[in-house]
């Protein structure tokens, strides 16, 4: 299929969108840009408001409050079948009864495309979707994976500036998952068109997006590409949600540049502090936490907490191990392959820089919301 013209798709912007059921509010004062041509997911837990965000913008919902604009347009009640957008969901909504050809046909029969050109139009979607070959068929002839590349052609063939996508490989097993999200990497770069895409699976999130926004009760905590995200997270929610974390609580003492935390009568530093009067916790990734066996002599200055390795997994690139530590607390570290090998049972320290610990508020709903 030939890249929009101007090998861009539709702007997206959310303003303080409120969608209430009831006295629920599903969204909550959503705010979010997403560029022309962007590939822009909606990553959060069960429940967070992704698909809700996902149906007002196609024009499913209507909001309670707020702004939308796409292109530039307000769309408040402007219908979904006037918006000129493609979708596509995690069950694959193929018409059971009509070929493959047809299926990816009706958009273009919706809108009075002559034969000659829905021919042509429906052979270079089928094309990009690798399923050439298929347009013969009945949905139920095809695989899973295979209902799903229909799904997108269909979704593709009248050159909508912005494509919808509800997890749509949710229900495809992980390797075919796997190779359809570099597909769909792929068939975005070749359109230009802007992806709005919704998972809870934050690999997936990491492999396709350019930007990621992430959810959590009907708000979002952050906007970032996948490595702001995970180097700078600005929630305890998103640090969590986002890659392995390790965080450490204790009793806090702050003085104007540094906090320390006291757990189990080990004391760690961290050469900052927090604005305002929440708890601050410190967040560490599995790769800055260096492990070694109890005992050995410490680098200078670093920190030390003493724990026990409670699992210990092989990776086959290297080792990941779950620490106990001293306050009953999990730490989660990464070993290469060429370091030190441990087992279950052994004592060690693990030691940071207290520079690469991420100091944050501390969030009760950041651990009971993972999914
Ligand atoms: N029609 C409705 N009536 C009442 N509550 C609703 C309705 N639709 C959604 N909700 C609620 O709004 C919240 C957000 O739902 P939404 O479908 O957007 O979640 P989600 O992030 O897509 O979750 P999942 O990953 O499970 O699909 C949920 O608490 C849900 O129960
Ligand atoms: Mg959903």
């Amino acid at each position: 299929m030939n890249p929009r013209p101007d090998n861009r798709g539709a702007a997206i912007d959310l303003e303080s969108v409120t969608k209430a059921y009831g006295a629920f509010n599903a969204l909550d004062g959503v705010s979010l840009r997403i560029e022309p041509g962007e590939f822009m997911t909606l990553l959060g837990p069960s429940g967070s408001g992704k698909t809700t965000t996902l149906n007002v913008i196609a024009g499913f919902t209507d909001v309670t409050n707020g702004k939308l604009l796409v292109g530039g347009k307000s769309v408040v009640g402007v219908p979904a079948h006037k918006r000129n957008i493609g979708v596509v969901f995690q069950h694959y909504a193929l018409f059971p009864h009509m070929t493959v050809g047809r299926n990816v046909a009706y958009p273009l029969t919706l809108r009075g495309v002559d034969q000659m050109k829905r021919k042509a139009r429906v052979a270079e979607a089928l094309d990009m979707v690798k399923m050439g070959d298929f347009a013969h068929r009945y949905p139920n002839e095809l695989s899973g994976g295979q209902q799903q590349r229909v799904a997108l052609a269909r979704a593709i063939v009248f050159d909508p500036p912005l494509l919808l996508m509800d997890e749509p490989l949710g229900a495809l097993d992980k390797k075919l998952r796997e190779w359809l999200q570099l597909e769909i990497k792929r068939i975005h770069r070749e359109l230009g068109t802007t992806f709005v895409y919704v998972t809870h699976d934050q690999e997936e999130a990491l492999v396709l997006s350019d930007r990621i926004a992430v959810f959590n009760r009907g708000r979002i905590e952050q906007v970032g590409t996948g490595r702001q995200l995970y180097d700078e997270p600005a929630t305890l929610f998103v640090g969590r949600f986002i890659g392995d974390s390790t965080v450490l609580r204790g009793e806090a003492r702050s003085d104007g540049t540094s906090t320390a935390l006291s757990i189990a009568g080990e004391t760690v530093t961290a050469p900052r502090r927090l604005a305002g009067e929440a708890d601050p916790v410190m967040l560490l990734r599995p790769e800055k936490l260096a492990i070694r066996r109890s005992g050995q002599a410490a680098a200078a200055g670093a920190n030390r907490l003493s724990g026990t390795i409670a699992e210990a997994i092989y990776l086959g690139s290297g080792s990941k191990y779950e620490v106990k530590l001293a306050d009953g607390s999990t730490a989660i570290v990464r070993s290469p392959l060429t370091g030190e090998s441990f087992g279950l049972g052994d004592k060690v320290e693990l030691c940071f820089d207290g520079a690469d610990a991420k100091l944050l508020p501390d969030d009760s709903t950041a651990d009971t919301t993972l999914t």
